[in-house]
């Protein structure tokens, strides 16, 4: 059926909408990509700058989002269209569309080594008698990675499929509180580790000397890959909000949960880090490498790795959803498909160019899609998708319109009103600009 404007469905309460914007946020970004990244970058000094982008200029940007989302309850394209301004801001739709199918594609093989390790848990294999480099190399170079690619984006099929508001709001609802009451539990116990204080140190005391604009520009790249924005994909969730969300309060709470979701793997990693001897800076291995070396340490190792290996599976596929609703919506209303077709097409692209970066660390290494989707998406397409918007939101769109959905119709009183738009008019257009330069060129 083809979703019209005045049929689409709507979030049903409250805590669905916060939870299913943090189930887009919270995801392999948090647990998998925050870690290695801040481990490149130098610890501390990567944390002050992640922070400082989430309250200048994520905050903001989620907030433009929300606003243009439910202002034309439509998907990224129609979005600008509606709005009846220039072509050239229908570019922010091309980007968005663009940058989620790359992301679908290299996101679902990561959420593919959390099949293997989650079956690995269960057959007993993370134990302290393996060498977890030799287990993830072997892997990953191997065809079972492509393999649970392509399983997982079946999985990710079948749910978005199946629609938004049933599905979705379901789901995230019971599985979000349980992954953080795990999260804490492994905290706690990377804290009674010996290498505990060398961790913390090295996560939150900034460095100084490691300031570079690349590390500034990897510092962006990972707040706006972590929130999910500059894609669209914040707008088309706020294309199903309801009248009364809202608007800068979900979009506080969706960034403080996500960054404290952040920051709560880092102090599971960094501990342990440091207590087996191991390189912060190991990359994209690093949670694979030395969590299960956790695990295996741990009384009821296997149960605690089967437990937290679900979980992250679960919170990948309630980020992979997120973004294949980008192009779905698009699909569905721009090109008229139904939704099971837009769902095939989506996919179908996604196992093509998915099954490319499955292969990257191994038959197609000198290739490497995995790594120039992973950069170019975050480090580039999402921050100019993040400028354009804020511009355009900031200095295009009417002001009474911004006013209107910002407040509820004057129904509800919005403390930081001035600063957001303040915020999206100057910081955010010339932050994201000057960064954008200097880091790629730099
Ligand atoms: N924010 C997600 C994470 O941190 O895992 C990744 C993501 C989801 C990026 C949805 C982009 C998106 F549209």
């Amino acid at each position: 059926m083809v979703e019209k404007k005045h049929t689409r469905a709507q979030f049903a309460t409250r805590l669905g909408v916060i939870a299913t914007t943090v189930g887009s946020a919270v995801g392999l970004g948090n647990m998998w990509r925050f870690p290695y990244e801040a481990g490149n970058g130098g610890g501390g000094a990567f944390m002050l700058l992640y922070i400082l982008f989430i309250l200048l200029l994520g905050i903001p940007v989620i907030c433009a989002e929300f606003v243009i989302g439910r202002e034309t309850r439509s998907n990224v394209l129609g979005a600008f269209k509606q709005l009846k301004t220039s072509r050239f801001w229908q570019i922010i739709g091309y980007i968005g569309i663009l940058s989620s199918l790359m992301i679908l594609s290299f996101y679902s093989v990561v959420a593919g080594w959390t099949i293997e390790y989650f079956v690995q848990s269960i057959v007993g294999n993370i134990s302290s008698d393996v060498n977890f480099h030799e287990q993830f190399v072997g892997f990953t170079t191997g065809w079972r990675a492509l393999l649970w690619t392509v399983v997982f984006l079946l999985i990710n099929l079948l749910v978005i499929i199946r629609g938004v508001r049933k599905g979705l709001e379901r789901m995230s609802n019971i599985m979000m509180p349980l992954l953080f009451i795990i999260i804490i539990i492994f905290c706690i116990n990377s804290l009674t580790m010996p290498g505990a204080s060398q961790g913390l140190d090295f996560l939150f005391r900034p460095d100084l000397s490691k300031f570079s604009w690349n590390v500034v520009l990897s510092a962006l790249g990972q707040a706006f890959f972590s929130l999910s924005i500059g894609l669209g994909c914040m707008l088309t969730y706020a294309s199903y909000f309801n009248d009364k969300t809202n608007i800068v309060r979900s979009a506080a709470a969706t960034a403080g949960l996500d960054t404290l979701v952040a920051i709560l793997a880092g102090i599971m990693i960094f501990p342990a880090v440091f207590t087996f001897g191991m390189s912060p800076a190991e990359g994209p291995t690093l949670m694979f490498e030395v969590l299960p070396r956790i695990f295996s340490m741990m009384p009821a190792g296997a149960i605690w790795a089967t437990l937290f290996f679900f979980m992250l599976f679960l919170a990948s596929l309630s980020s992979t959803i997120s973004m294949s609703e980008i192009s779905i919506t698009f699909l569905t209303e721009q090109g008229r498909l139904s939704r099971s077709k837009a769902c095939i097409v989506c996919t179908a692209i996604a196992l093509f160019f998915g099954s490319l970066c499955a292969l990257s660390f191994g038959p197609l290494e000198r290739l490497n899609l995995f790594n120039l989707f992973n950069n170019i998406s975050s480090n580039v397409l999402l921050p100019i998708g993040g400028m354009l918007i804020s511009i355009f939101v900031g200095w295009i769109l009417d002001r009474g319109v911004l006013r209107r959905q910002l407040t509820n119709n004057e129904s509800i009183r919005v403390p930081m009103f001035k600063l957001i738009i303040f915020c999206l008019k100057f910081v955010a257009p010339v932050c994201l600009a000057i960064i954008l330069i200097m880091g790629l060129i730099g």
